[in-house]
């Protein structure tokens, strides 16, 4: 089959649809994606099958003329013990918008990943960018170091400014009528003149509003930070101020309205967080932050 040039970069296998794996209406622009200079698409398509041949984990980094590549295969599995986990967290909180994403599986996924970042990128979103996509795989242009690994290697004071930094980007991403869908840090990157944000393979609830998908975005962003509390005592307090105190009035109606089921969670609750692994702890120092405001 040969290469298409037009978007997705190219598309191995005559039945593989890009449409599918997404509900959203999504307005993703057609033009051609230019590949960086050096980086021809047929030599991209043997250096990604080689290097999955060589490889055994779902993203792959790799080398191609000087630059670096991400490789997303499809995610296998259901992984249904997790969701439920969640699905049930989320329930027994009485907070929707904390369920889990629609897991997103197979080709679909990242053809769903392919046409949103498409989207965003016309949009002028520092997302990458798709340099090709394969039943198998999904290619993707490197968009700067995980702010999950760059903040862990930060003093206090260094680290409080670069979070408060980055929820100030996630919320400016926001006034642009958007979202991220999972704004862990793990999922923003540190590029050189600020911010940038990855991975957008999980769809949300088709019917979950505008509203609730930025103060979801905001909780997942508070969650992630807030493991840092326990050597910051301010850090999720004026996170939390950082994020109230931008927020339109209807994100901040969705925070509070979250915050006081927290609070009222961790008053009955708070005893039992220290062992519920990550998420426990953070959520009662959210909770806590929102009960000392
Ligand atoms: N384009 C990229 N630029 C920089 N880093 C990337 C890129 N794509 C993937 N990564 C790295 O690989 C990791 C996993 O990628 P990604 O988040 O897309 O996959 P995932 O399996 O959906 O992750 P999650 O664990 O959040 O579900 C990222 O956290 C980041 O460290
Ligand atoms: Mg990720």
């Amino acid at each position: 089959m040969a290469p298409d040039r037009g978007f997705p970069a190219r598309i191995a296998g005559g039945d593989f649809d890009p449409e599918a794996g997404s509900r959203e209406p999504l307005d993703v622009p057609r033009g051609p994606q230019t590949p960086r200079a050096g980086m021809t698409l047929p030599g991209l398509v043997e250096e990604v099958e080689a290097a999955l041949a060589a490889a055994r984990g779902r993203i792959v980094k790799l080398t191609s003329s000087g630059q670096t590549v991400w490789v997303k295969r499809p995610r296998r599995g259901p992984g249904y013990t997790l969701y439920g986990l969640h699905f049930a967290a989320a329930e027994a909180l009485g907070i929707r918008l904390f369920r889990p994403p629609k897991v997103s599986r197979g080709p679909s996924g990242l053809a769903a990943e392919a046409r949103r970042l498409a989207h965003l990128q016309g949009k002028g979103w520092p997302v990458p960018r798709v340099l090709g996509i394969a039943p198998d795989w999904l290619a993707l242009s490197d968009n700067g170091p995980s702010l999950g690994d760059v903040v862990a290697g930060l003093q206090v004071p260094e680290r409080s400014r670069m979070l408060r930094a980055a929820l100030q980007f996630l919320q400016t991403l926001h006034a642009s009528q958007g979202w991220h869908g999972a704004a862990q840090l793990r999922n923003l990157t540190r590029l050189q003149d600020g911010f940038g944000a990855i991975d957008f393979e999980d769809d949300l609830e088709p019917a979950m509003s505008l509203e609730s998908r930025q103060a979801r975005d905001i909780y997942l962003f508070l969650i992630s930070a807030a493991r840092y509390a326990d050597r910051d005592a301010t850090l999720v307090p004026q996170l939390l101020e950082d994020a109230l105190g931008r927020a339109s009035t209807s994100v901040g109606a969705e925070l509070n309205s979250a915050g006081a089921k927290l609070m009222r969670a961790e008053r009955v609750l708070g005893w039992i967080a220290p062992y519920l692994g990550r998420d426990g702890p953070a959520l009662s120092a959210i909770a806590r932050a929102f009960r000392d405001r």
